[in-house]
């Protein structure tokens, strides 16, 4: 697949598995038209059997200023009807694997709704957040009531919705909404040791830990705590989790395989 608007790297020769997606439009502050979206789905879905933890970061001043407004200036009920976005961000949702954003400046609209919709966001001190789309009269429409709504509660996630009104870094990390705020300067070598701690790790059972922290959204403590003792149940039949326990037994680093 020819990749216009987004580069990829997966060639860390000491970290098999991880995969960096760079956002690449600057001269848009990288909108995500549903080009740049299908990139973003399809090269982890072509590469997915090869995959142990993703990184999706933009350049210093942009993560992403969200959707296209020219594109969506365009576009009329029936298209977006018709549009495969929908698809292409519930392919997102269900992938399989931690997928990690790493945010540097502007993260807007659909760009916020791309890191909301990853596993855990990184940001960095200069971030600024937001779901600006009353200002151009629409409103989010990829998660951004829904997920702002679950991390901030209904009367922030007002506030921001329909003010418009952008927050910062470590306002995000008070709502939860990112997992550590890092100096600007430092998100590379911060994402490269994140995916590198999650990729040292089983991918069956970080993907039984995805699923399961991503359950608790969907169900009540029951049948969260339910879900969880199953798949915790499923751990036992991996061979990763033999040789997790093993290898701390034997005093030795685990190798683990992925089966
Ligand atoms: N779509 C298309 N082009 C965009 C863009 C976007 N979301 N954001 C910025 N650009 C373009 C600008 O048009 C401009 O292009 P030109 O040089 O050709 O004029 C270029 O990027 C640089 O932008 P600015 O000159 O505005 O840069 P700035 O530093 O002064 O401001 C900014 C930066 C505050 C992010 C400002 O660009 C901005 O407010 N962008 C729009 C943010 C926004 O409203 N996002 C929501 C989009 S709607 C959405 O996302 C819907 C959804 O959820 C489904």
């Amino acid at each position: 697949m020819s990749l216009k608007n987004i580069l990829t790297t997966n060639n860390w020769n000491d970290i098999p598995g991880l995969f960096l997606i760079e956002l690449n439009r600057p001269k848009v502050m990288n909108a995500l038209n549903t080009e740049t979206l299908a990139e973003i789905i399809q090269s982890i879905d072509e590469n997915k059997n090869a995959i142990k933890c993703v990184l999706i970061k933009g350049n210093k001043k942009t993560f992403s200023a969200g959707a296209d407004i020219k594109q969506l200036a365009q576009s009329n009920s029936i298209d977006h009807l018709n549009d495969e976005r929908e698809l292409l961000w519930k392919k997102f949702r269900l992938f399989p694997f931690p997928i990690i954003a790493g945010v540097s400046g502007y993260c807007l609209g659909g760009g916020h709704e791309l890191a909301m919709a990853c596993d855990m966001t990184i940001a960095c001190e200069n971030a600024v957040f937001g779901q600006p789309e009353v200002k151009l009269g629409i409103m989010p429409g990829a998660g951004g009531t829904q997920r702002l709504t679950k991390a901030l509660g209904k009367s922030k996630a007002m506030y921001y919705t329909l003010t418009g009104k952008n927050f910062n870094a470590r306002e995000a990390y008070e709502f939860g909404l990112v997992a550590q705020v890092i100096p600007t300067q430092t998100l590379d070598q911060e994402l490269y040791q994140l995916g590198k701690t999650i990729c040292s790790h089983s991918p069956t059972a970080n993907r039984l830990i995805k699923e399961s922290v991503n359950k608790s959204f969907e169900s009540s403590l029951g049948d969260g705590l339910d879900f969880e003792r199953r798949q915790f149940y499923l751990t036992f039949a991996s061979q990763d989790a033999k040789e997790g326990m093993n290898a701390f037994i034997e005093k030795r680093k685990p190798e683990y395989k992925g089966n």
